[in-house]
């Protein structure tokens, strides 16, 4: 297909994606916060189990909430759900978009593991679909029984296998899997359990049954998890633009302390919007890992080793860099590109002149020596040595 078409359907989805996930984030804080705040008093409609005054949008809104059927129910109730579906809908597209279509680029490192696209996208698919599969046994294991042992092993289990993706994909494709298999959970839990369970006990209230209990707590269950990895997701789906976060050794543990600082976060809120004194420590506990996440990414790019240049004269360090430039990146970074479905210079970045190449000396070092996120999953074969001997040069500028 041609590449402005293309560029501009994944640039819409992605927008559709973005906006679907705001939507759908957007009511499961909203809600959250709500059912936090309800206060009990007496005097409350009958069967009520709390209420909540809020104002927004130039009025007042008074929000009551029934745990059992209210005596008379509406005729017309508001489910949210699509907000969800969309967001998944429109990430799989986005996925297959980039991530498959592009997996050359993005998905597989040849030298992590050589593997065809297809071998790619089939590991990625189904990988997707058994996290699901475990992950809801997990829940329904005995081990479902108690909150904190459930949390704590699907937390060793997303690190698991976080860490099992660095050892198949490409680092940036290793964290998207992961976004793709937590954002899958997320949806699944709303899909498979939360909206069912719902109706079940809905259609059970209308019927004047009263409802299994253990329907409403297994979608409360639920719930909490996709409160937890919130955050996390979409750290995740923006840490594709920093590949100090994707593309370097402990990318894996990075992506663990993330999700702590995710639970911490949520922690804090969740507590605070009941009522409770502010757990403040948990801030304290939030940027440990922040510090923690920044030492770690400064470790360097995975599987190096490291390399020291070939000793050059100084004033041969440029023209040096500029050839391995020119001969690793520039058949994508020209005005021009040659590379097959590269349209324009990716990120307008061109590294073709002696000029420009001087000029993104710091953007080549994060992103070709701190990291290995260029070339993308090294298509073009630079070798260690050439790393070392771009870095020299720029070590040389400052
Ligand atoms: C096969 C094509 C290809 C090659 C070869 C390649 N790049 Fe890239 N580069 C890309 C693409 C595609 C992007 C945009 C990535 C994205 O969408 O996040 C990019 C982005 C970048 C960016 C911008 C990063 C940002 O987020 O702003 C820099 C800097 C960069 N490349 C440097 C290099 C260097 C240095 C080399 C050679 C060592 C190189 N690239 C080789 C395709 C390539």
């Amino acid at each position: 297909m041609d590449v402005i078409l293309w560029e501009w359907l994944s640039f819409f989805v992605r927008w559709t994606h973005v906006i679907a996930g705001i939507a759908w984030i957007g009511s499961s804080f909203y809600f959250v916060h709500l059912d936090q705040s309800l206060k009990s008093r007496d005097g409350l409609p009958e069967k009520a189990h709390g209420e909540e005054w809020q104002v927004h949008g130039g009025g007042f809104y008074h929000m009551v909430k029934y745990l059992e059927a209210p005596p008379q129910l509406p005729e017309h109730v508001t489910w949210f759900k699509w907000e969800a579906y969309a967001t998944w809908l429109s990430g799989a597209v986005l996925l297959a978009i980039i991530y498959y279509f592009g997996a050359d680029l993005y998905l597989i490192d040849r030298s992590v593991l050589d593997i065809s696209q297809w071998q790619a996208i089939a590991l990625s698919v189904a990988g997707i679909g058994l996290a699901w599969i475990a992950y809801d046994r997990l829940c329904k294991s005995p081990l479902g029984k108690s909150d904190l042992q459930l949390a704590i092993a699907g937390f060793v289990f997303l690190v698991a296998m976080s860490w099992a993706y660095t050892l198949v994909f490409s680092g940036r494709g290793a964290f998207m899997q992961m976004g793709a298999v937590m954002g899958t959970l997320m949806v699944a839990n709303v899909f498979f359990i939360i909206i069912p369970n719902q109706r079940r006990v809905v259609a059970d209230l209308v019927a004047g049954r009263t409802p299994d209990g253990a329907l409403g707590a297994a979608g409360k269950q639920r719930s909490l998890h996709n409160n937890y990895l919130t955050l996390p997701v979409v750290f995740v789906m923006i840490a594709n633009h920093y590949p100090l976060a994707f593309a370097t050794r402990y990318s894996w543990l990075i992506l663990a302390l993330v999700m702590l600082m995710g639970v911490s976060i949520r922690h804090f809120y969740n507590t605070r919007h009941r009522g409770l004194p502010s757990p403040w420590w948990t801030w304290i506990v939030t940027v440990l890992c922040g510090v923690a996440v920044v030492g770690l990414s400064s470790v360097g790019p995975s599987g190096s080793s490291a390399q020291t240049a070939a000793p050059v004269e100084v004033t041969e360090l440029a023209s040096a860099a500029e050839a391995i430039i020119q001969g690793r990146c520039s058949m994508c970074h020209a005005a021009e590109p040659f590379w097959p479905g590269i349209g324009t210079p990716p990120k307008g970045v061109r590294l073709d002149t002696a000029q420009d190449i001087a000029s993104h000396a710091e953007a080549i070092r994060v992103t070709a020596i701190l990291t290995h996120s260029m070339p993308p999953g090294n298509v073009t074969e630079i070798t260690a040595e050439e790393r070392a001997a771009v870095a020299a040069w720029i070590a040389n500028l400052k």
